[in-house]
């Protein structure tokens, strides 16, 4: 057995009783969580962040120290099984400024009836997980804190949602929520939305949610299907917006987009399909008015550089290209969009992706804010 695993195991088995028999005896956590008030608590049972079906996890990015002991004050209840991972994605073992990290604050929250496991070492070493999920006192896991140093502030997004992928595997189905102290997982959370949810908040709500003046990151809405695709025009064009449309096919929508952005707006229509952009011009030849505000060419998805020539300034892209929807194509879509938004960063407000797998992506991860938005008295 190597160094880490035993490291691993030697906390599991040692930190499981221990923690138990100090929040026992406590009664709350070291770093002061004590009990609920009774109207606190019927909040946290309503809450969507506590509440489990049994189908996904829900992924919680938190930016700070504060907002992830805030979000374990709100995510762990009592009995709960909880696992601390405190290791680090390299397999060294990390050297944490805060001297307790998150287990102190969630033995609090569990209680006598719940355990709390830390666990230093390789994080992407699953027999040992698989070890310490089987040795978790309290049983099954149901929350996760992920607090691995070198991911916190470090944007490794591809490896975090790798590591989050694989974590999910090894302890479903029970887990309820991952906490995951990274700045730049929060910055996703927030950033990511299902088109259909983000439709149907109120206006004050919406603001505050895609809200956000120059510079501020685009937002990225997953969508299913052609209507909630084409929907989501009524948040994201307006008149003289400039979009681009990826897989535009025969432009039928881009037309409709054309029509939102009005005479100072203007429209670039892509393909990889010479056809397609053929029957697109033709259709465009015969819209009079439309016509002088829409361009279909023939390029590639991929080709950020042709994109550029097209128009370097962009506020709303619209994805629609195959391979991109079944849950084999997360990664290639998060690709995607991560390049458009840093290409055009400056200028771009909305990407929309029809895509059924970064839709539940979206719905999934989250951020610390809009945990504890929910947390906070009416
Ligand atoms: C479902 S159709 C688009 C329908 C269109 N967006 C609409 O709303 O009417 C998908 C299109 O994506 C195009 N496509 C696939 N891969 C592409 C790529 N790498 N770059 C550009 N277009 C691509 C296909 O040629 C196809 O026309």
């Amino acid at each position: 057995m190597n160094d880490h695993r035993s490291l691993a195991l030697a906390t599991v088995a040692g930190v499981g009783i221990g923690a138990v028999a100090a929040a026992l005896a406590l009664g709350h956590g070291p770093f002061g969580a004590q009990a609920k008030p009774a109207a606190a608590d019927a909040r946290r049972s309503r809450s969507r962040f506590r509440a489990h079906d049994g189908a996904s996890t829900m992924v919680v990015g938190c930016a700070s120290n504060g907002e992830y002991f805030s979000c374990i004050d709100h995510v762990v209840r009592e009995g709960d099984s909880v696992v601390v991972i405190r290791g680090t994605t390299d397999g060294t073992v990390s050297k944490e400024d805060d001297a307790d990290g998150g287990r102190a604050r969630a033995e609090g929250c569990a209680g006598a009836a719940g355990g709390v496991v830390v666990f230093e070492g390789d994080v992407w070493d699953v027999r040992a997980l698989q070890a310490l999920s089987a040795a978790a006192a309290a049983g099954p896991v149901s929350v996760l804190c992920l607090e691995t140093s070198n991911l916190y502030g470090n944007d490794m997004l591809c490896d975090v949602m790798a590591l989050v992928r694989m974590l999910r595997g090894v302890l479903a189905p029970t887990l309820r929520t991952l906490l995951v102290k990274s700045r730049a997982m929060a910055m996703h959370g927030r950033c990511f939305h299902d088109s259909r949810r983000v439709l149907a908040l109120p206006p004050a709500q919406l603001r505050k949610v895609v809200g956000g003046g120059a510079g501020a990151r685009a937002h990225v809405l997953g969508a299913i299907g052609v209507s909630d695709y084409r929907d989501t025009l009524a948040l994201t064009v307006r008149g003289g917006s400039r979009v681009l449309e990826i897989g535009t096919a025969v432009g039928t929508t881009a037309f409709l987009m054309a029509e939102a952005a009005g005479e100072a707006g203007r429209v670039v229509g892509i393909d990889i399909g010479k056809l397609c952009i053929k029957r697109a011009q033709a259709a465009q030849r015969k819209r009079g008015g439309l016509s002088a505000r829409i361009h279909f060419e023939v390029a590639d998805a991929w080709d950020m550089a042709a994109l550029l020539r097209l128009d370097a300034a962009f506020d709303a892209i619209y994805i629609d290209v195959g391979g991109l929807s079944g849950a084999d194509g997360e990664f290639e879509a998060l690709a995607l969009v991560r390049m458009l938004c840093c290409t055009f960063a400056k200028s771009l407000r909305f990407v929309v992706i029809k895509s059924r797998c970064l839709r539940h992506h979206a719905s999934e991860f989250t951020h610390a804010a809009a945990v504890l938005a929910e947390a906070a008295p009416a």
